[in-house]
């Protein structure tokens, strides 16, 4: 290990950094099904995010950003590349080794009806992770169950119901009350809005970011929908294929975009003022997104890009910084 990635390693900082993580799924192909295939869900990917801070994670359907989540929080095991959490490496913990980290990261889904047990009450539920953990019983248990409540803008005697009693913004809110039960650091958002209506969505981004404040939290938050994510977010990356094609501050990637995709990604953005509208020019991008089982060669953006040339389809870029940590990948830049 050279002396640059070692600093890498120890910026105390950062609460999460990931160094050229990959996550292939293997699939079976053909008749026999005796070859074996990989989804390169994500293919060597780094980023850091520091305490305090949210870092928004965006691109198209199945670009990996839940795998990217599900990884970093060891549901997936790395196929290769490093994660480490308060500068611990975890990539290659055991089960038990992991426990005592185990509370400290937190996801919180889309859909967290899924998630939640129709069999139990509110308060079992957000309880159960304080008992698998042995963090509280008796007075104090069902104390810290009515404070979730109150903190995720619920009543305690909401404790009392099943999840089927609640609207989706309300479960959403008892899955934030569950995660923050073992009072986490960091919190993995997988689009915990997306399924919403769009006047619950920021009811429920403001209260995760006064959540933040109080609590100090880190988040990674994987979305669809670009405006939220620049509301919340304190920088972006952008995925494409299994790969970061561009990260920096929220207002720089949406004042200065430099990645061709990103700049497609952007202009796809409604702007409600119709004159600023008929000014801007969308980047529609043809065709569809290739297979991750078997990417183009060089650049993965090359079959798509309209500023594609020889170049782009025989050397894949490599990130860069641009300036003040705005890092990119494109032989343009
Ligand atoms: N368990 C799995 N086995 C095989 N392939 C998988 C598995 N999970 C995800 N994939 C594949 O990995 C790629 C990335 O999927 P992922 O769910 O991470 O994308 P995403 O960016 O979260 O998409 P979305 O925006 O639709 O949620 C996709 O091609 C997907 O089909
Ligand atoms: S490297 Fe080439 S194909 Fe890739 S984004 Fe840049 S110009 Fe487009
Ligand atoms: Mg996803």
């Amino acid at each position: 290990m050279n002396k640059t990635s070692l600093r890498f390693y120890k910026n105390k900082n950062n609460l999460l950094e990931i160094k050229d993580l990959k996550k292939y799924f293997p699939i079976k192909k053909g008749f026999l099904a005796n070859k074996i295939q990989y989804v390169k869900a994500v293919d060597n990917i780094s980023f850091h995010i520091k305490k305090g801070e949210t870092l928004g994670l965006v691109g198209e359907s199945g670009c990996g950003k839940s795998t990217t989540g599900r990884t970093i929080i060891r549901l997936y095991e790395p196929t290769d590349g490093k994660i480490f959490f308060d500068g611990v490496d975890i990539s290659n913990l055991s089960e038990k080794e992991l426990q005592p980290i185990r509370n400290k990261i937190q996801m919180i889904f889309q859909d967290p009806y899924a998630c939640l047990n129709s069999r139990m009450t509110v308060g079992d539920i957000i309880g159960e992770a304080l008992d698998i953990h042995n963090l509280a019983s008796g007075k104090q248990r069902t104390e810290i169950i009515h404070d979730l409540l109150s903190k995720v803008g619920l009543n305690p005697d909401h404790a009392i119901r099943y999840p089927h009693e609640f609207s989706g913004g309300q479960r959403q809110r008892i899955g934030i009350a569950r995660a923050l039960a073992v009072k986490p650091e960091f919190i993995i958002c997988d689009e915990p809005i997306s399924a919403l209506d769009v006047s619950i969505q920021a009811q429920v981004v403001n209260m995760l970011g006064d959540l933040q404040e109080e609590l100090g939290l880190t988040y990674l938050f994987i979305a669809h929908d670009l405006s939220m994510v620049r509301y919340i977010s304190d920088r972006i990356g952008v995925m494409y294929l299994g790969q970061l094609v561009e990260i920096a501050g929220s207002d720089e990637i949406f004042e200065n975009p430099a990645h061709p995709y990103t700049k497609a990604l952007l202009s796809a953005i409604p702007i409600p003022d119709p004159d600023q509208s008929k000014i801007r020019k969308r980047i529609l991008l043809e065709g569809d997104v290739p297979s991750p089982i078997n990417p183009p060669n060089g650049c993965r953006f090359c079959t798509r890009c309209a500023y594609a040339t020889k170049k782009c389809s025989e050397i894949e870029p490599v990130m860069k910084d641009i300036g003040s940590g705005h890092m990119a990948s494109c032989h343009l830049l």
